[in-house]
């Protein structure tokens, strides 16, 4: 997979893929993550990429200008799966859109400041809409960092099976289980006898009743929404 984004912010985009298990999918080739500075699209000497709204109204609007010309350079190197936005009023991100895009070649990731993008280019441009919560950020450049965690973890050959997505809350709708490791007591508190008698049977019926229970308590809109498992 090859991942492309593009921002006024470089700098605030590279740790995520310079530790651990981002680092490693990279090392090993699994994925590229190549990051694109908006202002080296910039016409003016200023290297001005933003500008007043349109209309009036507080806040700055990433110029039409400097994202076309981009993104002309981006896909006339090669054909994109999806060109996604990175915005609060875009589809909320889901884990059966992580599992999704996971299956694609080559994303392009948009991320917006201050007011967001022009409106035309989300028009002529993108192809997907993502928002990663109910809050605004001050850009979408840790949107796009989680965007990208959460789906180059699923690449295959990324995770092994210590670290295997299969058991992830979400992958079946429902919050993951608790767990313990060593001691066996701490500070009082025990760990649940069962998961000590390595009957795996009874482990499992364990492990998916604290599950269930967790969602029922916190998340009961992930056992009746079917929506959870489609795509968008
Ligand atoms: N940009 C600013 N806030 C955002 C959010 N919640 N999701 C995605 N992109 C954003």
């Amino acid at each position: 997979m090859r991942i492309d984004i593009v921002t006024v912010l470089p700098e605030l985009l590279r740790s995520p893929f310079e530790a651990s298990i981002l680092k490693r999918a990279i090392e090993k080739g699994l994925v590229e993550v190549h990051l694109h500075n908006l202002r080296d699209y910039a016409s003016n000497r200023y290297k001005q990429v933003d500008d007043y709204a349109f209309g009036g109204g507080a806040g700055m609007v990433l110029m039409p200008g400097p994202l076309d010309r981009c993104l002309q350079a981006l896909t006339s190197e090669r054909e994109y799966d999806e060109v996604i936005y990175m915005t609060p009023d875009g589809h909320p991100l889901k884990q059966a859109m992580a599992n999704g895009l996971s299956l694609k070649r080559n994303l392009l990731i948009l991320c917006g400041h201050y007011k967001g993008i022009d409106q035309r280019i989300r028009d002529l441009w993108v192809t997907r809409e993502i928002s990663i919560g109910d809050y605004v950020l001050s850009g979408g450049e840790l949107a796009a960092a989680v965007l990208c965690d959460a789906v180059i973890r699923l690449l295959p050959g990324v995770l092994n099976d210590e670290t295997s997505a299969l058991t992830d809350t979400f992958q079946d709708n429902l919050l993951a289980p608790p767990v313990y490791t060593r001691p066996r007591e701490f500070k009082g508190l025990k760990v649940p006898e069962v998961l000590l008698g390595g009957d795996f049977n009874k482990i499992e019926d364990w492990r998916e009743e604290q599950a269930y229970r967790r969602t029922m308590e916190r998340r009961p809109d992930l056992l009746n929404l079917p929506d959870g498992s489609k795509m968008e």
